[in-house]
């Protein structure tokens, strides 16, 4: 096996993957280097102490998840939606700090969006998605022109991180090139890169190929996100300009009120390390994970770890335990950022069973198909672990139908057509809180360069800087 480094040789054989070398002699220069490099991203020993946790404990992980869910209890301590005039007025002043917190620059933004939409039947990265109901804006504009607005309504710019993943990467940034970064100065727009874990064959621990110099890799979880952002320097560069607060949210969601200044502010009032925003699922079985107090400590259990007879337990009181669905809208502290990029990530790393296609020793291609028993595992690891490590959490309740319609399912619920009618329904609604009055169902978008609320767009029908007609793609 010439030319293969000794302490490569040393570490493959240290771990028993050696066979990634199988067709090292085949391969040319370009293909052998190629490998290496991939061999070299590898943390072997975390991979098989993983694997090696998994194959031999499996009783016991799933003993000890049913433990979790046995204690775990409705979150005790929640800002809920408001209802008295005492609840309005604290909302007003978190408002208002929040707002003070974006005028003074303190505030930047992180969209994973590592995702492709194939679950949409949509080849591309899923912020690509045309999902503006009049215009077919992308995800990304809309983020883009809500983040723009900000930056204009309080007067201060706002650093934008987006995590990429190898399969997402060089599509967005051309898309942003390809439409000048909607109108932000790309120097506050920032494209970093998540990495990725191979996958490993469940029964021996033998990591999976899929072609004689590529090993199977796949993206490693949005939590992969506290050591991209430090291998990007983008912790350093935060520090740099004093930003103190990161709002973090999902690709998926086109309603999300980015850098709200109501959740900045509660997060900034009660010193916050991590707050979440919940909202009440609409079933006990939609795919949402949810927020919980699991011995005095906020955990999210993920839907997946639910039974459908689980997820519907109620209390004394005849309420829902599982509630209070993680919408994935968090406003994260940088210091807490900071702290979670000690000694690598402090996120652990969940397994899942998949199927992986692979190589076999003959160099065939096999796509496994037995549902039952999967014949790899994937590692991930998931950004709401932070929740336990922090020492401050904060969770709030958000307006379900005004920020949280998401993009998920080709059709059905979080379908292209239920954001869409979400998205008119919001714009119909400021609508109507003008006087004017569209007829239900019908098609209406507003630019958040337009207007980011009611009020805003009062003014803007007011002032003639837009027509209804406009808003309802009639305009002659
Ligand atoms: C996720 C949450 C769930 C929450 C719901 C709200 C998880 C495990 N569950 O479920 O608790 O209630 O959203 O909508 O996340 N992503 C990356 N890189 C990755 C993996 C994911 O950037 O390696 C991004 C995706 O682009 C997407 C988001 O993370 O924006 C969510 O991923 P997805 O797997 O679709 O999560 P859900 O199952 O919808």
């Amino acid at each position: 096996m010439a030319g293969v480094p000794a302490n490569v040789q040393e570490v493959l054989g240290r771990f028993g993957q050696t066979h990634l070398l199988r067709w090292w002699d085949q391969l040319d220069s370009a293909g052998q280097q190629d490998l290496l490099n991939q061999i070299d991203q590898i943390d072997f020993d975390q991979v098989i102490r993983v694997w090696n946790q998994h194959h031999t404990q499996k009783t016991v992980d799933s003993a000890s998840s049913a433990g979790r869910i046995d204690k775990a209890a409705a979150p005790v301590s929640v800002v809920r939606q408001p209802e008295s005039e005492e609840d309005h007025i604290r909302r007003e002043a978190a408002g208002k700090t929040g707002e003070r917190l974006l005028s003074e620059g303190k505030v930047a933004v992180i969209t994973v969006a590592g995702g492709q939409g194939s679950r949409l039947g949509f080849e591309h990265p899923k912020g690509m998605f045309p999902v503006g109901p009049v215009s077919e804006r992308s995800l990304f504009q809309i983020f883009a022109e809500q983040i723009l607005a900000r930056q204009r309504r309080h007067g201060a710019s706002i650093l934008w991180m987006i995590m990429t993943s190898s399969a997402t990467h060089a599509e967005t940034v051309s898309f942003f090139e390809q439409h000048r970064f909607f109108g932000l100065d790309p120097r506050n727009v920032v494209f970093f890169q998540q990495g990725s874990m191979p996958a490993v064959d469940a029964a021996s621990g033998k990591i999976l190929m899929d072609g004689p110099c590529t090993i199977s890799l796949s993206p490693d979880g949005h939590g992969g996100l506290i050591s991209a952002l430090q291998k990007a320097g983008l912790l350093k560069r935060m520090e740099a300009a004093d930003i103190e607060h990161v709002f973090y949210h999902q690709v998926d969601n086109p309603t999300v009120i980015l850098c709200d200044p109501v959740l900045l502010g509660f997060h900034h009032q009660a010193r916050s390390s991590l707050t979440t925003n919940v909202v009440r699922k609409s079933s006990p079985t939609e795919r949402m994970g949810v927020l919980v107090d699991i011995d005095g400590q906020v955990e999210i259990i993920e839907y997946s770890e639910l039974t459908s007879e689980q997820a519907a337990k109620e209390d004394a009181n005849g309420q829902w335990i599982f509630w209070a669905g993680n919408t994935a809208i968090h406003v994260f502290a940088r210091s807490f950022l900071e702290e979670l990029s000690t000694d690598g990530c402090r996120l652990e790393l969940h397994v899942a069973r998949k199927n992986v296609p692979y190589i076999n020793e003959e160099g065939q291609l096999i796509q496994p198909s037995d549902s039952a028993n999967p014949n790899g595992i994937k590692l991930e690891r998931f950004i709401f672990d932070a929740l336990p490590m922090a020492s401050v959490t904060l969770i709030v309740e958000g307006n379900r139908s005004r920020e949280f319609n998401p993009v998920k399912n080709r059709d059905g619920a979080d379908s292209p057509a239920t954001s869409r009618a979400a998205l008119s329904a919001i714009c119909r609604s400021w609508l109507a809180s003008t006087g004017v009055h569209v007829a239900e169902g019908t098609a209406v978008e507003v630019s958040p360069l337009t207007a980011l609320d009611a009020e805003e767009l009062a003014a803007a029908l007011k002032d003639g800087r837009v027509r209804l007609e406009q808003l309802t793609g009639n305009a002659g």
